[in-house]
């Protein structure tokens, strides 16, 4: 049997969600802003990317590195990857690239391919080129410590 109790905390909680959603959704704005589903937008503003430069550093361990240059005209489909014309390990010295890393040669299931896999073929599904956007939310992020070194 479930107390009274154990219910008015489960109330409150569910009241506490829904009020910081609320607080949240106030301040995320889609790209339509606030123009009502039967009317026209104009086309949302463009990101200018950064041509190239330095990388932006990572924000945590795990995250795909932006890509510091840019990759207009790249393709990537079944039979050809231009990405791997400089970052794979036969050719990354010569382009002066860094290297995909071992990850990416490991299939879901953990086993080590000897190319590169299927999963991690299509590399901007993962990497994006960089642009100093503005986080959506202002928050208070700091990179971890083994990163910053901080
Ligand atoms: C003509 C050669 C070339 C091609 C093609 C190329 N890159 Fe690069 N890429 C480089 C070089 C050189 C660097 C190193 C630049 C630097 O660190 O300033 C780099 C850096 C990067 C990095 C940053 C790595 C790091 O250590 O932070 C990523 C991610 C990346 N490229 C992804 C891509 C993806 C994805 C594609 C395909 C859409 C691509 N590159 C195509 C030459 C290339
Ligand atoms: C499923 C997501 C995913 C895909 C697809 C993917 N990557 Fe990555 N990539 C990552 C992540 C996550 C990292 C950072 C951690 C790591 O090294 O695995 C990374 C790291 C890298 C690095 C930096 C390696 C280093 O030693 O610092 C390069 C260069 C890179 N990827 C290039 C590529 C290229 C080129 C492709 C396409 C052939 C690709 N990646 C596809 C997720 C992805």
């Amino acid at each position: 049997m479930i107390k009274p109790l154990r219910i008015a905390t489960l109330l409150l909680l569910g009241m506490g969600m829904v009020v910081a959603q609320t607080a949240i959704a106030e301040h995320v704005v889609s790209l339509r802003g606030h123009t009502p589903l039967d009317e026209d937008t104009g086309a949302p503003e463009l990101k200018h990317w950064d041509k190239d430069g330095q990388p932006i550093e990572r924000d945590y361990v795990q995250q795909p590195p932006l890509i510091p240059h840019q990759i207009d005209g790249y393709k990537i489909n079944q039979k050809f990857n231009k990405c791997l014309t400089c970052h794979s390990w036969a050719n990354y010295r010569e382009a002066g690239a860094t290297k995909i890393s071992q990850t990416h040669f490991e299939d879901r299931d953990a086993n080590v391919l000897a190319n590169i896999s299927a999963r991690r073929y299509f590399c901007t599904q993962c990497h994006v080129p960089q642009v100093n956007a503005r986080p959506l939310v202002e928050n208070t992020f700091e990179p971890i410590q083994a990163i910053t070194g901080k």
